[in-house]
């Protein structure tokens, strides 16, 4: 699988052919301004929950390439009144094929609202089983105890787990979710976007070493291959 880091919480991954967009937000990130949101390739793209910081770009994006867009039935409500045309609407708990593998959505510990203001319904996590392999994209999310379900049913290969903290788990609650979802080879995201959430890079990088668990921290337009 190829990983493409976009800034924040939104990355491209290829898997079973395909092209799979997480949560779009690029061009209101002043940490992503080298990234040209108009070579963005998606086949599908993910959207965790309605918050600006993760949606901004979805319309934008779903309407030049025809990506099939997967997220809560609310926000894909939301989204087809913004013109986008293909939906796959999902909610807690569901799992679907696609033609790159399952998408399983999780919960996540958040809220959840359009950047209207609009009801966003609830916000997600996804598990993505592939042919390649297993992975957890935690979306904006605390640490539940929920997250050992995710682990108990399939083998996860690699996650990307928040670690920005103030709105979302840190470094030091990612940890625990590492042993909750058995899993210890982490992509970190939702930090240093925003001043509440900027981290020291070294720090979180050692913390997880401590704790026997690998945590990459990717330069926003760097693709790696797992
Ligand atoms: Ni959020
Ligand atoms: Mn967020």
């Amino acid at each position: 699988m190829n990983i493409m880091y976009y800034g924040h919480s939104c990355f491209g991954v290829e898997v079973g052919g395909k092209h799979l967009l997480f949560d779009p937000f690029i061009s209101p990130n002043d940490l992503a301004k080298h990234i040209d949101i108009t070579k963005i390739p998606a086949d599908y793209i993910l959207v965790s929950h309605g918050h600006g910081d993760h949606v901004a770009d979805a319309v934008t994006i779903a309407k030049r390439t025809k990506a099939t867009v997967i997220g809560a039935y609310e926000i894909c409500n939301w989204l087809e009144k913004q013109g986008v045309e293909n939906l796959h609407a999902m909610n807690t708990g569901g799992k679907k094929a696609f033609d790159f593998g399952f998408v399983k959505c999780v919960k996540a510990e958040h809220s959840s609202s359009m950047p209207d203001g609009t009801y966003g319904g609830n916000p997600l996590g996804f598990v993505i089983e592939s042919a390649e392999g297993n992975f957890y994209y935690a979306g904006d999310t605390a640490l539940t105890y929920d997250m050992k379900l995710i682990g108990d049913y399939r083998k996860i290969n690699f996650a990307f787990l928040p670690i920005g903290d103030n709105f979302t788990m840190g470094p030091e609650n990612a940890i625990i979710a590492c042993d909750f979802i058995n899993c210890k080879d982490i992509i970190g995201m939702h930090y240093d976007t925003f001043p509440p959430i900027k981290i020291n890079h070294e720090e979180a990088i050692n913390k997880f070493n401590m704790a026997g668990k690998k945590l990459t921290l990717l330069k926003i337009g760097e693709t790696i291959t797992k």
